[in-house]
């Protein structure tokens, strides 16, 4: 146990979905895994442990940025000692080759945040797990979802300035969307010899303003989901 977590060793399944909202979380766990239970209720960050055609996986929220999320992944990693962390979340569009609901799978990570120069030097790159990025890859094709495979930057700031032009010169390198997690969660998972991968869709523009719609937000979050419990199947 955890100041964070009350689950037991053993109560987490080595794969683990990260959403950041709870009770996305709770409606993971209801919607998708068989005779799901749950495992944490600390701070109202709720995890669950079931399982997904027939194999253990638990879904845990970790909040929204970096430094809540590093608290959940660092404690499932060293703690619960599980292995595959796969975030699941929304992102914000900075190029104009992604629109509204596309999956980005994130490579890589870029970021603004103090945490990664603290726990890693050499302006550290934060990277995905090969094995779970190309099973991603591979399942989003075959499902016909409009996919990039890029670089992400995971920032602090939500309500950024200028839009896109917040982020400078990032999306003419690769750096094709915002999100907050994943830089933490790649640095993290590399730490604890785990794997880890991001996958969003992009639900907001940030050079347009477009946004997705509830309902289409609920089908896309779906697929997405569907897409990240497969992706772990496979490693
Ligand atoms: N910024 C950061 N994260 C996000 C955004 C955004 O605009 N949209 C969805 N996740």
């Amino acid at each position: 146990m955890t100041p964070h977590n009350e689950a037991k060793p053993g109560d987490y399944a080595d794969t683990v979905l990260l959403p950041g909202d709870p009770l996305r979380a709770k409606w993971i766990a209801e919607t998708f895994l068989d005779d799901a239970r749950q495992v944490n209720a600390v701070r109202s960050c709720f995890g669950y442990t079931g399982t997904w055609k027939g194999t253990p996986v638990s879904v845990q929220a970790t909040g929204m940025g970096q430094p809540s999320a590093a608290i959940y992944i660092h404690e499932l990693l060293e703690t619960y000692k599980v292995k595959n962390l796969i975030r699941v979340g929304t992102c914000g569009g900075l190029h104009e080759s992604v629109k509204v609901r596309d999956v980005v799978i994130a490579m890589s990570a870029a970021t603004d945040s103090t945490m990664n120069s603290m726990f890693a030097p050499y302006n550290y790159a934060p990277f995905a797990d090969y094995k779970l990025l190309s099973n991603a890859v591979e399942l989003a094709s075959e499902r016909g979802f409009t996919t990039h495979v890029a670089s992400v930057v995971s920032s602090d700031i939500f309500y950024v300035p200028n839009g896109a032009k917040s982020y400078g010169a990032l999306p003419d390198h690769g750096v094709l969307a915002v999100e907050m997690e994943a830089a933490a969660l790649y640095t993290l998972a590399k730490k604890f010899d785990a794997r880890a991968l991001t996958i969003c869709t992009m639900t907001d523009c940030l050079i347009t303003g477009n946004q997705i719609d509830s309902t289409e937000r609920q089908t896309s979050l779906e697929d997405m989901v569907k897409l990240a419990l497969d992706t772990s199947l496979k490693v």
